[in-house]
């Protein structure tokens, strides 16, 4: 998938079809990381993919906080959480945030979502299956968004 999109709402859009493509898939959980500049569209793509899994929560930046977690209600059967991660802020050791967040017991296990933004950080801990979706400035509010299988 990439396209372009022309407004915080079309990379809205771009996240609700994200979040489509892995419902209608037979996928069980899901591990992406979003890569791209500040302000590039990261936290505004995650706000569309949460709205289509049914979380009402305003989506806020987990810049401080590093992560967030949401409770999917659309799909209690098939997804429990979505966990959005925001990397910018860890300076040096990505591995020891990873395991100290518990992502290595969170990400590739059956029910959940886990989304990070400044996701290249912990590119080489990604589980295999993982995608990369990645954000560019285009100049004058355009944004291209590119989703990838991860490659390594
Ligand atoms: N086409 C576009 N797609 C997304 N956001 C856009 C677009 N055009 C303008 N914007 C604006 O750019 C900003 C994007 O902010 P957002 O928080 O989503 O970026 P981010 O990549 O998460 O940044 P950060 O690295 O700081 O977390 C918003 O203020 C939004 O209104
Ligand atoms: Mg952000």
């Amino acid at each position: 998938m990439e396209i372009f999109t022309k407004s915080a709402a079309e990379t809205k859009e771009a996240g609700k079809r994200f979040a489509n493509d892995l419902i209608k898939s037979e996928k069980t959980h899901l591990t992406a990381a979003l890569i791209g500049d500040l302000g590039s569209g990261k936290t505004t793509f995650v706000q569309g993919f949460a709205e289509c899994l049914g979380i009402n929560q305003r989506i806020l930046s987990p810049t401080f906080i590093l992560m967030r977690k949401y409770l999917v209600t659309n799909f209690p059967d098939r997804f429990k959480g979505l966990y959005h991660v925001d990397f910018y802020r860890i300076p040096e050791n990505p591995h020891e945030e990873a395991r100290n967040l518990g992502l290595f017991e969170l990400w590739g296990q059956v029910g959940n979502i886990v989304l990070i933004e400044w996701g290249e950080k912990v590119k080489d801990l990604l589980p295999l299956d993982s995608y990369l979706v990645e954000f560019k400035h285009q100049g004058q509010g355009i944004r291209n968004i590119a989703v990838n299988t991860l490659k390594r």
